[in-house]
């Protein structure tokens, strides 16, 4: 396993997130939804700007997911609002996949 230091936590294995598919998971009090894109791996808090919606809960389409409460669209590798009714940005977090394991960075 690569050092990593203490802010990164372990937030699943690769085999439970299937292509375009996305997991919740809870670091601290801080909710993420961690998305598979094309076999690559992004997290982005799981609460939508407009009105809290759970984002895990959206459909993953591209590179965007879309809030399951009021249809807005974020992009999951950047946290950009890219569909109305969301104006305000995502958080983003680093992540780091070591073989099957994958990583979040949550300071
Ligand atoms: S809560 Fe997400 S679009 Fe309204």
């Amino acid at each position: 396993m690569a050092v990593l230091g203490t802010d990164w936590t372990l937030a699943g294995h690769a085999g439970e997130i299937p292509e375009g598919q996305v997991k919740q998971v809870t670091v601290g009090d801080v909710r993420l939804a961690v998305c598979n894109l094309d076999g690559k791996f992004f997290a982005i808090e799981d609460v939508c700007t407009h009105d809290n919606g759970p984002l895990n809960q959206g459909c993953l389409e591209g590179e965007e997911i879309e809030c399951p409460r009021h249809g807005a669209l974020f992009n999951v590798r950047t946290g950009e609002a890219t569909g109305m009714p969301a104006v305000m940005p995502v958080r983003t977090f680093a992540v780091h996949l070591d073989g099957d394991a994958i990583y979040v960075h949550v300071a």
